[in-house]
């Protein structure tokens, strides 16, 4: 098979990596992908929003199979062009990958099917919103409601604060048309995990778990980012928790996509915090998640084409998705200052290191080959190093001692991924 991945992240190095395992399959490309990808894949040099450039490629080439990873075209109708155009394609329509692209319609449905997450209102006025927060309990979250590059929810302690945010977002309009309406959310406490599925349209099955730590510095304080690092399983992610969830949320979930017409072949990433009453839903995720693929894949026993194109054909059913009993750290190697201002351009060495390892991984990010040869730094995450171990403690001494293979200019990480989280650590 020829399959084309589109996107160039972390996320999309470890989908081709797992994709290259299969022995279906006997060339990939990838548009953009990036140094890291290009190992694996042939890198095209074509924008992830630009579908009919994606679309001819695909017929030139032949193509069997194309993956789309990241949000923004999914939302925007990726699949729906390739199906357009006759080709097999993975991920949701744009009908359904609103389950992402709108807050407001993720909670309306949560609402309307009775799956449990945080109380909410919704505002299209900030006159209105102000006024309601008037009023309003605090802590309380503002969430833009449309796609916001991951930043469009502001967490605020007190209604200053909060009277702040709705300005920023719906007059100041910070992440533009996304802010044109808000969800106003109860605030909640407790664990958050990380929950990849496979959907095919009728039914779901759970991928391991996985946590993520979003905050730039140890503790979890200073600025949000895209992740600093993962590590799978949870062992939050309890039997009680996930019978729960089986109950009241994952097929719940898809059940109710299908009720509205709005069938769900693709990922499902249920971001969930457990509070004291239970599992809540923070929010879904469309497509697989970044960096938590890069710890939940290497862990997948299966050939994951054949649970692509199960998702596809609608016959999960068929597919015994299996987990290996270990554990995965990965630790994000960022350039000093991100998610602020950082510089690129530095030449990264090390990498050979990780060649022909099958427990350590170095996912690239922002990188980008300089001639033939030079890898360089070209983003805020430069990379992710995973390794795996037989619990969390041997898989993040194994991920730390991965990271220092790794050297570039204003090479930063975080030093507690995965730390004090199982009693073992
Ligand atoms: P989201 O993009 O909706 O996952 O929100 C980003 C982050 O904001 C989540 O991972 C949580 O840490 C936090 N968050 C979102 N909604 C709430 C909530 N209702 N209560 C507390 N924290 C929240
Ligand atoms: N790691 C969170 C996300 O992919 O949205």
């Amino acid at each position: 098979m020829k399959i084309l991945i589109i996107g160039g992240g972390g996320r999309e190095h470890a989908i081709a990596w797992k994709i290259s395992g299969s022995p279906k399959v006997d060339k990939i490309y990838c548009a953009p992908g990036n140094a890291g990808i290009a190992e694996l894949a042939e890198c095209v040099d074509m924008n992830v929003m630009d579908f009919d450039a994606q679309v001819a490629f695909a017929r030139e080439k032949e193509i069997d199979l194309t993956i789309i990873g990241p949000d923004d075209p999914l939302v925007a109708g990726a699949v729906d062009a390739f199906e357009a155009a006759g080709l097999r394609v993975f991920g949701p329509r744009k009908s359904a990958a609103l389950l992402e692209g709108s807050k407001s319609f993720s909670k309306d449905l949560m609402k309307k099917y009775g799956i449990p997450t945080a109380a909410y209102e919704v505002f299209d006025s900030p006159e209105t919103a102000l006024s309601y927060l008037k009023t309003a309990k605090m802590p309380i979250v503002l969430k833009a409601d449309g796609l916001a590059l991951g930043k469009g929810v502001l967490i605020c302690n007190t209604r200053k604060e909060a009277e702040k945010g709705v300005k920023s977002l719906m007059l100041d309009k910070q992440f533009g048309s996304a802010g044109d309406r808000i969800v106003v959310e109860e605030f909640m406490t407790g664990r958050e995990v990380s929950v990849l599925s496979f959907v095919d349209g009728k039914i779901v099955k759970i991928m391991t778990s996985a946590q993520d730590h979003k905050r730039a510095k140890d503790g979890d304080q200073g600025l949000n980012t895209g992740g600093m690092g993962t590590f799978s399983p949870s062992p939050f992610y309890t039997e009680e928790v996930d019978k729960f969830c089986k109950q009241y949320i994952y097929q719940a979930t898809v059940d109710a996509m299908k009720a509205e017409g709005r069938e769900f072949k693709g990922i499902i990433f249920f971001g969930l915090m457990l509070t004291e009453n239970g599992p809540r839903v923070l929010e879904y995720n469309a497509r697989f998640g970044d960096p938590e693929t890069q710890v939940v894949l290497p862990r997948m026993k299966n050939d994951i084409v054949e649970v692509f194109e199960a998702c596809i054909d609608g016959t999960l059913d068929q597919i015994d998705l299996q987990f290996e009993d270990n554990a995965a750290v990965c630790v994000v190697l960022a350039s000093e200052g991100y998610p602020e201002k950082y510089e690129k351009g530095y030449p990264i060495t090390g990498l050979e290191a990780f060649k022909g390892q099958d427990s350590y991984f170095a996912f690239h990010a922002g990188s980008k080959l300089e001639g033939s040869k030079t890898v360089v730094t070209n983003g805020g995450r430069v990379l992710g190093v995973t390794a795996v171990g037989r619990d969390l403690k041997e898989a993040r001494k194994n991920a730390y001692e991965a990271a220092e293979w790794v050297s570039f200019e204003n090479k930063y990480m975080r030093r507690d991924i995965g730390k004090g989280i199982d009693e073992t650590g």
